[in-house]
């Protein structure tokens, strides 16, 4: 059994009689310190894959689980980073994330704690805005809050919703070696949903369309064989890199991936 599973996931909206399908016999595998990046048209309903992964819906068929157990309700082992940032207003950059510290490693002592903060406040480049309040920062900065508050509680599952979506190419570009970093040198499970084929082929070792919908389902996985650590200059003229570029291209542009089975 993979360390996260979807099986012939459903989930519509809507009351009965107008239900409106967006996800149909969804089927994804995950193994432990597996980085997937799911790349997608608006309104395919990638924001609900990550919403069933997290807990905040229910799937109306199928089940979802991680690490052998279903996925229920929010759990601490889950990390989310939503395209809407989800910011306590009241709180300025640190204190946003040093409530999430402090919710996830309530033994800790004050000091580590505080370091917690600090280092991932720092990686996120936002140590000069520490103690700026929400409304006063830019979209992308956070964004970047949010990114923080999701890696500093070092969950075992990470699930970004276009985490990176709201930044400036320069900034983005940073983030992406971060990530990259984060994750090689913590192996975390990622889910990430971009809507940046470049970035997929950056981050990802399979990359998993999800066709339009209504009743969007997951295409065949696209694997990375590529090396690690991946430059972005050398990625744009790397044979094996463009060839993924066209098999997800492709994929997308097949109008509805094809249901197939990727266990
Ligand atoms: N809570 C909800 N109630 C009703 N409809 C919903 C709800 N959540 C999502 N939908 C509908 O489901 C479909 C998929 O939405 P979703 O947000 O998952 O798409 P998405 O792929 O994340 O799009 P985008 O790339 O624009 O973020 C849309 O038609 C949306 O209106
Ligand atoms: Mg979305």
């Amino acid at each position: 059994m993979s360390f996260l599973e979807l099986r012939g996931v459903g989930k519509a909206f809507g009351p009965p009689g107008a239900r409106h399908e967006v996800l149909r016999a969804v089927r994804l595998s995950v193994e432990r310190g597996e980085f997937v990046a799911i790349v997608g048209p608006s309104g395919a309903g990638k924001t609900t894959l990550v919403s069933l992964l997290a807990g905040l819906e229910r799937p109306d068929a199928g089940v979802v689980r991680v690490a052998g157990r279903p996925v229920e309700r929010p759990g601490r082992d889950r990390g989310v980073v939503f395209q809407t940032y989800a910011l306590l207003p009241w709180l300025s950059v640190v204190e946003n994330v040093a409530l999430a510290v402090g919710s996830a490693f309530p033994d800790w002592p004050a000091e580590r704690r505080r370091a917690q903060v600090e280092r991932y406040v720092a990686l996120v480049g936002l140590s000069a805005a520490r103690d700026k309040r929400p409304a006063a920062l830019s979209g992308g900065m956070r964004q970047r809050v949010a990114l923080a508050r999701a890696l500093a509680m070092e969950p075992e599952v990470l699930l970004l919703d276009e985490p990176l979506g709201a930044l400036d190419a320069l900034t983005r570009a940073t983030m992406q070696t971060e990530l990259a970093r984060i994750w090689s040198a913590e192996r975390r499970t990622v889910v990430m949903v971009t809507n940046d084929v470049d970035e997929a082929i950056l981050l990802a070792d399979r990359i998993v369309p999800l066709g339009a919908g209504p009743g969007a389902t997951l295409g065949a996985p696209i694997a990375v064989p590529l090396d690690r650590p991946r430059e972005r200059k050398a990625l744009l003229v790397d044979p094996g890199a463009r060839s993924v570029r066209a098999a997800v291209v492709r994929a997308l542009s097949s109008g509805r991936a094809r249901t197939r089975e990727v266990a």
